[in-house]
């Protein structure tokens, strides 16, 4: 049922998409559900061009014959569309369920709009329920993991973090860093935790993407609904 939703909301930002931009395309089984809308979209005659947020993307991209570049050749974007894990009324997101929220986030800052899309099980009052990703270097893990938990401490959160994958095979992101989950519950404090986060050296970023989705589309049975916002 939910890939239906999915599937649904990748479709309608599919219909978004102009001819001429320059895109960025996102990772994850969502937004595959929006590459293959675009690619069929591209074969209709639609001249794009993506950067994608990931090797996963860009493999998939490529094989459905949609043109990539680079941010280094395309450094600003018109639209990114990208799926989420959690979504509030604000259009903070949590992101990087799938590893790849750096450049997620490098992508969709570099766009002058993101639309997110998601099926309706990811829209929540107050972020937190989903594990929150931070992606941290390997040099110093044990040092960064206490400082983190420290802030965490500081804004009573759980201190609750693991490391993706485990200890004896972490999960190595595009960029060869490694990610803790930090299960969070119920983040009230979203701008505060997310500045704290990245003052931490070893912290490269996290998944609290904070006023960069400008749209989303939500799918659920009643349809796909439009959030603005608020
Ligand atoms: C990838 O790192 C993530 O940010 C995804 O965009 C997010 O996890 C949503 O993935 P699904 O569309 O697979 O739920």
């Amino acid at each position: 049922m939910s890939d239906q939703f999915k599937r649904q909301a990748a479709e309608r930002a599919a219909d978004d998409v102009q001819h001429g931009m320059r895109l960025g395309i996102g990772t994850g089984s969502t937004a595959e559900f929006f590459v293959h809308a675009l690619a069929q979209r591209v074969r209709d005659g639609l001249d794009v061009i993506g950067v994608p947020t990931s090797e996963r993307t860009h493999q998939l991209a490529t094989g459905l014959g949609i043109r990539l570049t680079t941010l280094d050749d395309e450094p600003e974007l018109d639209l990114t569309v990208d799926g989420a894990d959690e979504l509030n009324s604000e259009l903070s997101l949590i992101k990087g369920g799938g590893g790849a929220l750096l450049r997620e986030k490098i992508v969709a800052s570099a766009s002058r709009q993101m639309i997110v899309i998601a099926d309706g099980s990811k829209m929540v009052k107050t972020l937190g329920r989903f594990p929150l990703p931070i992606e941290v270097v390997s040099f110093g893990l044990e040092a960064t993991r206490l400082a983190i938990g420290k802030v965490l401490a500081e804004l009573q959160l759980p201190q609750k973090l693991e490391l993706r994958g485990g200890a004896g095979d972490p999960f190595l992101t595009d960029g060869g860093h490694y990610i803790l989950d930090a299960h969070l519950k119920e983040i009230t404090e979203v701008q505060a935790l997310a500045d704290r986060l990245v003052a931490i050296p070893g912290v490269v970023d996290h998944g609290l993407f904070i006023q960069l989705a400008t749209k989303a589309y939500v799918a659920d049975q009643d349809g796909v609904k439009t959030v603005l916002p608020i």
